[in-house]
């Protein structure tokens, strides 16, 4: 059987947990308002881009370039100082519809587009979030051929992909199929409080730990429970 080459995410607690995430792959981190995903998906690239020196791209279509700048720099990282991180902020185009497709989607291929031309390629793409580029259709035939078309995109780079999904109705859904791996992120009511466990629901091409898991977002970022590692 052949090896699938696996990657560290950088997030260390999450490595140890998973064993890494088989590269060349997309992979959806899913879950409710204010569960991490934006803050995994840039470790997920900071990380890379610091650690490993993996050239890193994060498209936000929520948050502009400064905020991500300004919240990143509240866990002490600093994403200017990376030359080796690019951040393609598409938060302020018009939410409107351009031959069938958005104009949020077209500009989205636009940069992935570019992750691949980058002369140094680009290894690690991030996409946060995919919720607002599918909420924008009224049509969900129209979103799911849209969400093809840039999985099959995505695939022809040789990035690894991070996609956060927010957890907000059935019918706006990132379509859990076309990726390669889930991870869910939620919170638990738990006696007066709320706790949060991490869940890999799906990893394509590799054994993976089923159970849920505790995890923290500290002043470090997002911290798995060790003791249950
Ligand atoms: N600097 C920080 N220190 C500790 N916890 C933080 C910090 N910044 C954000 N958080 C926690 O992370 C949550 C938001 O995480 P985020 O990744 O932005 O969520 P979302 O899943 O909505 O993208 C906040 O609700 C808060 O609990
Ligand atoms: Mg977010």
């Amino acid at each position: 059987m052949e090896e699938i080459h696996k990657i560290q995410t950088g997030i260390s607690t999450f490595d140890e947990f998973s064993g890494g995430l088989p590269e060349k792959a997309i992979y959806l981190i899913t879950g409710g308002p204010g569960t991490g995903k934006t803050i995994f998906a840039c470790m997920y690239a900071y990380f890379g881009a610091l650690k490993f020196n993996e050239k890193s791209m994060i498209i936000t279509t929520l948050d502009s370039r400064e905020h991500i700048l300004r919240y990143m720099k509240t866990f002490g990282w600093d994403f200017e100082k990376l030359d080796n991180l690019i951040i393609k902020d598409l938060s302020k185009i018009p939410a409107a519809e351009d031959f069938g497709s958005s104009i949020l989607f077209n500009r989205l291929m636009e940069a992935v587009v570019e992750a691949e031309d980058e002369v140094e390629k680009v290894s690690r793409i991030v996409l946060d979030s995919a919720t607002s580029v599918i909420s924008l259709y009224t049509d969900p035939i129209r979103a799911r051929r849209d969400l093809i078309q840039l999985t099959n995109l995505l695939r022809r780079t040789n990035a690894t992909t991070i996609i956060t999904n927010e957890v907000i109705s059935t019918v706006h859904q990132m379509e859990e199929y076309l990726v390669d791996g889930v991870i869910r992120l939620s919170l638990i009511p738990k006696a007066d409080e709320f706790i949060r466990m991490l869940q890999i629901s799906k990893l394509r091409g590799s054994n993976h730990p089923m159970r849920q898991i505790p995890y923290k977002i500290t002043g470090k970022g997002i911290e798995l429970s060790r003791q249950t590692l």
